[in-house]
């Protein structure tokens, strides 16, 4: 084999690597994947909306209704929120809060040595019936504006529910809640 003939050979090899590139270049251009704009698939939902929203939106199930299903012990656990400021003993002290105990049909602002606020006087007349509690539970300044109650609400029907049903058991004679038909 002289030095010719070797260069033949090598010209050869290198004359394929070119092409191989080459056709590798122009495949590429050709076959290349079109990057999206936006990462990640389209996907269009066009499902109906569920109970998540028919939590925000929609009306919630009646007081007496929730009452039935309600769970006293959730409720006990629930109203700690309240110990800050409410004892629930019976003769128990006033905190920040009047005594709750025996709430339920207690007439509304009763705690004769506790300064209850201008207008919670003005406004809550009568005594203390459930749908009265589950609105002042569900925003007590929507119901009494200016109250003392620097309490933001229980948002959720199920909860007023409970913390209701503990209330009434806080009592010498608790009063027959709702019963699930
Ligand atoms: C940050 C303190 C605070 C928290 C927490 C709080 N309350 Fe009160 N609550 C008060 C005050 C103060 C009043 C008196 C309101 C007024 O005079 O305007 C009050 C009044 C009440 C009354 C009226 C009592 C009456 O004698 O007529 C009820 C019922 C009541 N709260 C229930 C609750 C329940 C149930 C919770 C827990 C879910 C709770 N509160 C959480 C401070 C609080």
């Amino acid at each position: 084999m002289d030095g010719f003939e070797i260069n033949k050979i090598l010209g050869a090899i290198l004359g394929t690597c070119m092409f191989t590139l080459a056709l590798n270049i122009v495949a590429g251009g050709l076959f290349a994947a079109k990057v999206p704009a936006k990462p990640g698939y389209d996907v269009t939902v066009t499902e109906a909306h569920g109970p998540a929203v028919a939590e925000k939106g929609a009306p919630e199930e009646p007081i007496e209704k929730l009452l039935a299903a309600a769970n006293v012990e959730k409720g006990a656990t629930l109203a700690k929120k309240c110990l800050t400021c409410h004892d629930f003993a019976k003769g128990g002290p006033n905190k920040v809060g009047p005594n709750l105990w025996g709430i339920l049909d207690r007439d509304k602002g009763a705690i004769a040595n506790f300064s209850y606020s201008t207008n919670f006087k003005k406004i809550m007349q009568g005594h203390w019936t459930i749908d009265d509690l589950n609105k002042y539970l569900l925003n007590p300044k929507a119901v009494v504006p200016g109250t003392s109650m620097a309490f933001i609400g229980l948002a959720k029907g199920t909860e007023r529910a409970d913390v209701i049903a503990y209330l009434n058991s806080l009592s010498d004679s608790p009063k027959p809640l709702p019963k699930a038909q």
